[in-house]
């Protein structure tokens, strides 16, 4: 068997499967999100290592009563966080994650050292809040005594690979997700980092996303139980890996995947490093050697659960769903503008807020609910429209808590003007990353094999009309965004 970890924000999964894909184990562990001050999200890596401790120990266990040996290890994880490491490799101070809001300043530092069209060009996206550049910004304005002990900063998988090889080592997909690598060269962008006055050695060596990062180091092996000596495989960021477990790959151009979770994401796959001219999706290296767009639309599932706990605590999420059911296309005038934690995809910016339209004393939940469903499909596809010209999508895979929901997928599916599948066996990036160890542990030869070997089957949705909703979703953001642009100056 291979071993897959995923290091996610609510926790760490590792799965170990067989090489034809067959789940022998799975263990997790949770760890906690610090939210210190307003817009800020951390969390401890060393909290990161205990749960990989504690995941390897189960999955050991779990192995060795199922008679099975582990070849490989490959990670996976949450994008875009940044470990500052000391010269000892100790984590300086808490890791701040993806979704975490300081970097404003530091992505306007980016944006006057560097014209955002040549950014673009060189690493496939604008400046962007989330991503790890502006967090290593952020640390040398806010904390310089803590920036100048920095001798490395590693993502947050890639900090994984550190414990268990002692190697610095990252892959194009996950390091795409920094703002500083050359996309096509799939190496640090030098003239990138001398602009904002970074030294290149802070960045970790870029290797193939199938290739050895390093073997076991024995302490290691001591404390879980693996083999001495296994090999650690590279792996991908959470989306591309998740990507290579649908088989999704740029040999496949014409199906692409939308997750409705807590955010939504549409994966689009790409020959060549070939960006939106102004950066409104993001494009990132692929984890089988190709490329991929990505846009993310901050709310997705999570807005139901949002309004689910704040307005309606007492009701299920079928009983919201069904009543919504009832309400036709355009939720009878009301629209729902999705907002709630700003936007990324397409409009990456982070002062957008949201906002309920159209309201009568006529209206109720059922109203609200199909808005807030129509507004996150509405999203979707704002982003869509952008990735459209540069991909040759013509379908695509389901996945996530709301693809569960026939309404909300057809929905979804409507306003895309997508035929989408959805996968009743949803593999995950924890799979993915299993799956890119195959061949450093010699049970398939290679990754283009491992991706012939995946034909991701499910039952396709009706797509609903999202006319009237679409008509009004546009005028009112349109509204709205004028507002909120005049509002702020
Ligand atoms: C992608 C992104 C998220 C994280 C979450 O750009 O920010 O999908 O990878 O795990």
């Amino acid at each position: 068997v291979t071993i897959g970890l995923d290091l996610g924000t609510s926790g760490l999964k590792g799965v170990a499967l067989t090489a034809a894909g067959e789940l022998v184990a799975q263990a997790s562990r949770s760890y906690p999100l610090l939210t210190p001050r307003p817009g800020w999200t951390e969390q401890r890596p060393q909290d990161w290592a205990q749960a990989l401790t504690g995941v390897l120990q189960d999955l050991m266990q779990k192995l060795n009563l199922a008679n099975a040996v582990p070849l490989a290890l490959g990670l996976s994880g949450q994008m875009h966080g940044a470990v500052f490491l000391d010269q000892h490799g100790e984590a300086l101070r808490p890791a701040p994650l993806w979704n975490d809001q300081r970097t404003a300043e530091a992505v306007g530092e980016i944006e006057r050292a560097i014209p955002r069209a040549d950014l673009i060009a060189r690493t496939g996206n604008r400046a962007v809040t989330g991503f790890q550049l502006p967090k290593l910004l952020w640390l040398r304005q806010a904390e310089p005594e803590v920036f100048a002990r920095t001798a490395q900063v590693l993502l947050p998988k890639d900090y994984l690979g550190f414990l268990l090889t002692g190697q610095f080592r990252t892959e194009p997909s996950d390091a795409s997700g920094v703002g500083a690598l050359n996309l096509a060269a799939k190496t640090w962008d030098q003239d990138v980092l001398y602009a904002l006055n970074l030294p290149p050695g802070l960045f970790p060596e870029v290797i193939n996303s199938w290739d050895v990062v390093g073997t076991l180091v024995p302490e290691m092996a001591h404390l879980t139980g693996l083999p001495l000596n296994l090999p650690v495989v590279a792996g991908g960021g959470d989306n591309a890996a998740a990507g290579i477990a649908l088989g999704l790959t740029a040999s496949r151009p014409a199906v692409g995947s939308v997750s409705l979770g807590t955010s939504g994401v549409l994966f689009v796959p790409l020959v060549g490093p070939t960006p939106d001219p102004e950066g409104r999706v993001h494009l990132f290296a692929h984890a089988d050697g190709s490329y991929h767009l990505l846009g993310v639309t901050l709310a997705c599932a999570g807005a139901l659960q949002w309004l689910r706990d704040k307005l309606a605590p007492e009701a299920s999420f079928q009983t919201l769903l069904t009543e919504a059911a009832g309400v036709p296309d355009g939720a009878d005038g009301v629209t729902f503008l999705p907002y709630l934690s700003g936007e990324r995809s397409p409009h990456m910016n982070p002062d957008l807020r949201g906002a309920w339209t159209g309201l009568s004393l006529a209206h109720g939940r059922p109203e609200m609910v199909r808005a807030l469903l129509e507004g996150t499909a509405c999203a979707l596809s704002d982003t869509y429209q952008v990735m459209r010209p540069l991909s040759a999508v013509t379908s695509l895979l389901a996945t996530g808590g709301g693809a569960k929901n026939d309404l909300w997928l057809g929905l979804a599916s409507g306003a895309l003007g997508l035929p989408v599948t959805h996968t009743a066996h949803e593999p995950g990036a924890a799979e993915g990353a299993a799956l890119l160890a195959l061949p450093a542990a010699g049970l398939v030869p290679s990754i283009r094999a491992v991706l012939e070997g995946i034909q991701p089957e499910g039952e396709t949705v009706v797509p609903l009309s999202m006319q009237r909703a679409q008509a009004q979703h546009h005028q009112q953001f349109r509204l709205l965004y004028g507002e909120q642009r005049a509002e702020t100056g």
